[in-house]
């Protein structure tokens, strides 16, 4: 699907042991992943992201805390998701506009089809519009 979507990654355990979640690819996660990266210590008035990715797939997890994603597309449909469960994620397309904000002490996985490359950002807005 060529839009953002919330992927969910069942808790495996109970309450009196605490729970596991798998990101296995190909099946929970819709890619095969290259890459994995986390954020954390993040302030809460900083806004990250504020690109896209040319050819790059992601899935954000907040492991810890609150993340809320804007997500923007090209043919312009606008998101705004609320990652509040370590059970929770969320899949971004390729081309796919996004900023992040956190709660404190939020700790963010990123989970990514390819490896990195400053080549594969968009960072302007109007370029990310136009780009083709
Ligand atoms: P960026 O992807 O822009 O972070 P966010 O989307 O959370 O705002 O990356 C932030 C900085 O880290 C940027 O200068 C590129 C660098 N970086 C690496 O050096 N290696 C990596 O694997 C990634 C993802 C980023």
């Amino acid at each position: 699907m060529n839009q953002p979507y919330i992927l969910s990654f069942p808790p495996i355990g109970d309450a009196s042991l605490g729970y596991l979640s798998v990101a296995q690819q190909l099946s929970d996660v819709p890619f095969e992943i290259a890459r994995v990266y986390w954020t954390y210590y993040t302030p809460q008035d900083v806004t990250r992201g504020g690109h896209a990715n040319i050819d790059k797939e992601l899935v954000l997890v907040a492991v810890a805390g609150t993340i809320t994603v804007t997500t923007e597309m090209q043919d312009g449909h606008k998101h705004t998701f609320v990652l509040d469960h370590p059970s929770k994620g969320l899949y971004l397309p390729k081309l796919c506009w996004h900023t992040m904000q956190y709660s404190e002490n939020a700790v963010q996985m990123v989970i990514a089809s390819n490896l990195y490359s400053e080549d594969d950002y968009i960072r302007d807005y109007s370029l990310f519009k136009s780009w083709q």
